[in-house]
């Protein structure tokens, strides 16, 4: 395989379920829609972070580092699973939790993603100002450089798109076993639909597709940015990664399909649509969404079968990239009614 070359620690309990979600499908009349249950990669309640971190871990260990140091919003799923990396690994680990989304309730601080991180015993450190990325990745730098100092070793997993994207690799891989089940199945899938944060899971399955000869459309539900600034720091980690395993300039701007339609009101907020998408998948196929991520990819996808996007007899894959856990954060997923038992 491509990423051979770069030392990758095992996290991940794969391959994960490519399954049919039926009835949604049948509700829409549109393409045939299947999921690849990313959301079930294993480790700490999973996610598609875990992909990622083998690569990130796997570098870290190779330069003996033991304590890893990383950054995220205080719902974050990647802090979540890189505390759990760490501690299965037996490393040492220290957290940035950012307190970027604003006008929340007291369960977003407490409950879902900073409850397990509480849990799992990390150092945190909080920042509330408003920071950019790079202003964490400078954090984080000032933290290690501390540890320096008292005799660690430490790795930094940074947030901005300065650095080489390793944890992209780890969905070169996921193009690979994609492609393996669905050869298995013969079946042709005709797009691939996700969310689209850091960019670095759509990047490595852009680079990690094309590299293994295919060409399909990748559809990302910018989380964050708007599409003119995530479709470059896609581009921009795609070209990267597609260096990295050996294909320089196999990804180019026409490949980077990015949708911001979903983004309002912004990051780690919700809007009816996502709302309504996390209640269907609940309702009609027992799958769980989240109120950040995947609500915003799902509503993306059905808001392209209303336009008529797809012809009927398409495969569509839908990536499930976790963060199910985050639910419990945001009680407005359940009506007022709700709350009002005794
Ligand atoms: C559940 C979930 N889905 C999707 C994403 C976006 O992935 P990426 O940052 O690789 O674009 C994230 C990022 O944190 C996530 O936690």
């Amino acid at each position: 395989m491509f990423t051979d070359k770069y030392p990758k620690a095992k996290l991940t309990h794969n391959p994960t379920a490519l399954e049919q979600l039926s009835n949604v499908s049948k509700l829409f009349s549109g393409p045939n829609i299947w999921i690849k249950r990313d959301d079930c990669t294993g480790l700490a309640l999973g996610g598609n972070k875990v992909r990622q971190l083998e690569y990130y871990l796997g570098h870290a260990l190779a330069q003996n580092s033991n304590t890893i140091l990383t950054a995220g919003a205080i719902q974050s799923n990647h802090v979540r699973l890189c505390v759990a990396a760490a501690k299965k690994l037996g490393l040492d680990i220290e957290v940035v939790l950012a307190h970027q989304v604003s006008g929340r309730q007291s369960q977003y601080y407490q409950s879902g993603n900073p409850f397990l991180i509480e849990l799992m015993g990390a150092k945190t450190h909080h920042y509330t100002e408003k920071k950019d990325e790079d202003s964490a990745d400078s954090m984080l730098f000032s933290i290690a450089e501390r540890l320096r100092k008292e005799g660690k070793t430490p790795y930094v997993i940074p947030r901005s798109d300065n650095y080489l994207p390793y944890g992209s690799l780890g969905y070169v891989d996921f193009s690979a076993e994609l492609l393996q089940q669905c050869n298995k199945l013969s079946l042709k899938i005709d797009g691939i639909v996700l969310a689209s944060g850091s960019g670095a899971t759509q990047a490595g399955i852009l680079a990690g597709i094309k590299a293994l000869g295919f060409d399909i459309p990748v559809y990302g539900f910018s989380v964050k940015r708007d599409k003119q600034a995530q479709t470059q720091r896609v581009l921009k980690k795609s070209q990267l990664v597609a260096d990295m395993i050996g294909f320089k300039g196999i990804v180019n701007k026409s490949d980077v399909w990015i949708s911001d339609s979903m983004l309002t009101p912004g990051y780690g907020q919700l809007n009816d649509p996502m709302l309504d998408a996390i209640d269907l998948l609940a309702q009609q196929e027992g799958i769980f969404l989240d109120p950040t991520y995947t609500s915003r990819a799902m509503a993306g996808l059905i808001e392209l079968i209303q336009q008529k996007h797809f012809k009927a007899n398409q495969n569509i894959v839908f990536l499930h990239s976790g963060g199910s856990p985050a639910l419990f954060g945001y009680p407005e997923v359940l009506d007022d009614a709700f709350y009002n038992l005794e």
